[in-house]
């Protein structure tokens, strides 16, 4: 099993798009057997994916009316309740989805407090419970697909540590860079648990080739990051936006736009080089 981690810690800049996109393009039309994990509190890839409805705002006023936070447990398991036990079976928090080949570990909004849970349980390294629960289905899948949440916190030190490779979606904008740069510290810092991460490999999204901006980013990019630039650009698209509306994946949405198009373009250049 091979694992992408897609990370930057801005916020907005294509993570879950790309993730779920390149996720559903493997299993789709590579035939490659794909296992999503959804690490941010947002749980954008599991509202996609996830065939079993949680109607949030019910689960949230049940906890405000009742003051108690363990109602949240009666919903589906999550990746929270790996993170949290580690004696908790992988394969109970490993669904179907609508797709064959793809299966989703999903998160939910109580991540968050989970990440402050983990801080304080010193009885196991808290950076490796998801790489040790991995181990045990790595022969199931051929590819795990990390979408982490905008954060330097232990859930992408989890995420991270279990990578074979991360790849960072930069937006092509002013601050794109910024947040390379974080993230990369943030890999830096963690090359001591995790020796096969090397470094991260950028990606532009939201790519306009029209505009002088756009082309101008790419050269500096280019230059900047050298080897690690993936020079395949996700061109700015209103399908990409329009499609988080319609609970279907990019590709079905809007198979023939250039997004899609782009994205099978990566896809490609990440299954023959990484
Ligand atoms: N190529 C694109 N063209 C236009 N809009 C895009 C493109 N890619 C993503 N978007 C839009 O940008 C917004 C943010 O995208 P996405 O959720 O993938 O980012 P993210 O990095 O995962 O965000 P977060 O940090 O909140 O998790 C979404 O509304 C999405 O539809
Ligand atoms: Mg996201």
């Amino acid at each position: 099993m091979k694992t992408y981690a897609f990370l930057n810690v801005k916020g907005g800049v294509g993570k879950t798009t790309s993730a779920t996109t390149i996720a559903h393009i493997l299993a789709t039309e590579y035939n490659k057997k794909v296992l999503l994990i959804d690490m941010d509190p947002q749980g954008n890839c599991s509202s996609l994916f996830s065939k079993k409805e949680i109607n949030y705002a019910e689960v949230l006023e049940r906890v405000l009316e009742e003051g108690d936070l363990s109602l949240l447990r009666e919903y589906p398991k999550t990746i929270g309740d790996i993170l949290i036990d580690s004696s908790f079976d992988i394969n109970e928090v490993i669904y179907d989805t609508d797709y064959k080949n793809l299966s989703l570990i999903p998160a939910f909004i109580d991540l968050s407090d989970i990440e402050t849970q983990l801080q304080s349980d010193i009885k196991n390294p808290q950076q490796f419970r998801l790489k040790h629960q991995l181990e045990k289905v790595k022969n199931n899948f051929d590819y795990c697909i990390i979408d982490c949440s905008p954060a330097v916190n232990l859930l992408n030190i989890n995420g991270l540590a279990c990578a074979n490779y991360v790849f960072a979606p930069l937006k092509c904008d002013k601050w794109g860079f910024a947040g390379y740069c974080i993230a990369q510290s943030l890999v830096e810092a963690l090359k001591d648990y995790n020796s096969q991460l090397t470094d991260i490999r950028c990606f532009l999204t939201q790519y306009d080739g029209r505009t002088i901006v756009s082309k101008s980013i790419r050269e500096t990019m280019k230059k900047a990051l050298g080897r690690f630039f993936i020079d395949v650009q996700i061109r700015k698209s209103v399908r990409a936006e329009e499609f988080t509306y319609s609970k279907m994946t990019l590709t079905d949405y809007a198979g023939d736009s250039s997004v899609a198009q782009d994205y099978r373009k990566l896809t490609k250049f990440l299954v023959e080089h990484y």
